[in-house]
């Protein structure tokens, strides 16, 4: 299968994780991915950067579905870390079986829609439980200044499930990669990674990203709003890397 962007690294490829998983997934595989949640709610269109826009309606990519986990042999799987919204844990648990919790805490929350649902804190389901044992159970960070995808997760959140779920031999995938906040934040880890994104113009979006080369400590990453910044404390490593954390 022909990649849309490869480096030594790094292999982008462009279609439905569903028909391009089972053919890219190397033994060794840690899934870290933030599938399509159902929501419909986009970051972006309202008064300043960040903003939520409450009359955005969903993309037509923006419902639940975890059929594509079926198509990820435990053999060559060894770990997983999906975010996914509190409704969807238990069914995520009874696909893959006794997980640990962790989260991501908004520093800029979603408005309230109607008065409820105002989901500040995305939780982040890891299996097996023996993954990510050590570390802080939340990060606090800040996603306004992520200008990638509507959906984007701030690069120092990836940094930390990578490096508490990844050891440096295993390659980490995202099926679901948007922008390539997953895949930019494993090589900057020195991680090998793959990414699956359907829509061409976030792998144009990823591949530019990844086409740049691993930078020291950026702005991006620094406590700028109040957020924990979190620069790979290298739970699983058996090396540090040269350098920390930038898009
Ligand atoms: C929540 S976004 C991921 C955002 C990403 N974490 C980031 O930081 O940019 C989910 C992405 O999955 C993509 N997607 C939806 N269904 C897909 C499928 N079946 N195969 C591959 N990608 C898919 C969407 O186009 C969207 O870009």
């Amino acid at each position: 299968m022909r990649p849309y962007y490869e480096d030594d690294m790094v292999a982008i490829y462009n279609g439905d994780c569903r028909d391009i998983l089972p053919h890219v997934l190397p033994p060794n595989s840690c899934i870290v991915t933030d599938p399509p949640y159902g929501t419909g709610w986009v970051r972006g269109g309202g008064p300043k950067a960040g903003d939520f826009d409450a009359q955005m309606s969903g993309a037509d990519w923006d419902k639940w579905d975890s059929s594509w986990l079926n198509l990820c042999s435990r053999e060559k799987v060894s770990c997983f870390a999906i975010f996914a919204p509190d409704a969807c844990i238990g069914d995520l648990q009874s696909l893959l079986g006794r997980t640990r919790l962790r989260y991501y805490v908004k520093s800029n929350p979603r408005p309230p829609l109607g008065g409820n649902d105002t989901p500040s804190v995305e939780p982040i389901v890891i299996y097996p439980r023996v993954r990510f044992s050590r570390g802080p159970a939340h990060l606090v960070a800040y996603n306004g200044d992520c200008n990638h995808h509507p959906c984007e997760k701030p690069l120092s959140v990836m940094s930390w499930i990578i490096s508490g779920c990844a050891s440096v031999n295993e390659t980490v995938v995202d099926p679901f990669m948007g922008g390539g906040s997953t895949l930019r934040a494993a090589k900057n880890l020195s991680r090998r990674c793959i990414g699956i994104e359907l829509d061409e113009s976030y792998c144009e979006v990823a591949a530019k990203r990844m086409a740049q080369c691993v930078l020291g400590l950026g702005a991006r990453d620094i406590n700028e709003a109040g957020e924990t910044a979190y620069n790979s404390p290298m739970l699983f490593a058996t090396h540090i890397p040269e350098a920390g954390t930038s898009a």
